[in-house]
């Protein structure tokens, strides 16, 4: 069976769909560690809740990127893990952990990418007046959310509410991201 990773920043509603596909075999998969650089980010009630080892970090207690990325890639390493799943996790992947997991790292992100990338995508793309909106599922790689596409799926909206698209579109990456990392297994 593969083994996954899920890191995440914040609420972990992927976290939970991955790690709910996994227990009900959806996935052949276990989530064998959840990371998380939000001490106190619910993501880490829900990790508990089902039994899966948690790494939560603060950042500022180490002296650099490369510092927590080491101890990281030590972790991943120790549990043998195969995919590296980004669901939420707020800062951008170092050099550490690219060079030794590159290829082996995908994300999952709330726009039709190569269209607002970053951290507000979707308040971009309705202050744009998008009407065609969109999850990526990409692979990681230096360039921020700017590596290669593994899938994508677009919804309409027309309308001027930020909260709704992410509402409409979360359902949307749940399912998305686990038919994905199910393709990524095979
Ligand atoms: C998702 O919208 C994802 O696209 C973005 O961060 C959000 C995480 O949500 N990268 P959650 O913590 O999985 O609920």
């Amino acid at each position: 069976m593969k083994k996954l990773a899920v890191f995440a920043s914040g609420t972990g509603s992927n976290f939970e769909a991955i790690a709910d596909a996994c227990a009900d075999g959806r996935l052949d998969a276990a989530v064998v560690l959840m990371v998380c650089d939000k001490p106190g980010a619910p993501v880490i009630a829900k990790a508990e809740a089902r039994g899966i080892p948690t790494f939560v970090f603060s950042p500022k207690e180490y002296p650099s990127k490369e510092a927590f990325e080491t101890e990281i890639v030590g972790l991943l390493d120790a549990a043998e893990v195969d995919l590296v799943c980004l669901a939420g996790y707020m800062r951008i992947v170092g050099d550490v952990l690219l060079h030794a997991y590159e290829g082996r790292i995908i994300n999952i992100h709330p726009s039709l990418l190569p269209a607002f990338k970053g951290a507000h995508a979707v308040e971009q793309a309705v202050a744009y007046g998008v009407k065609v909106y969109g999850i990526s599922i990409h692979w990681v790689n230096s360039d921020l959310d700017g590596g290669r596409i593994i899938a994508q799926r677009a919804f309409e909206y027309d309308g001027d509410d930020p909260a709704e698209v992410h509402r409409i579109g979360q359902k949307i990456e749940h399912s998305l991201y686990i038919e994905t990392i199910s393709k990524l297994l095979k």
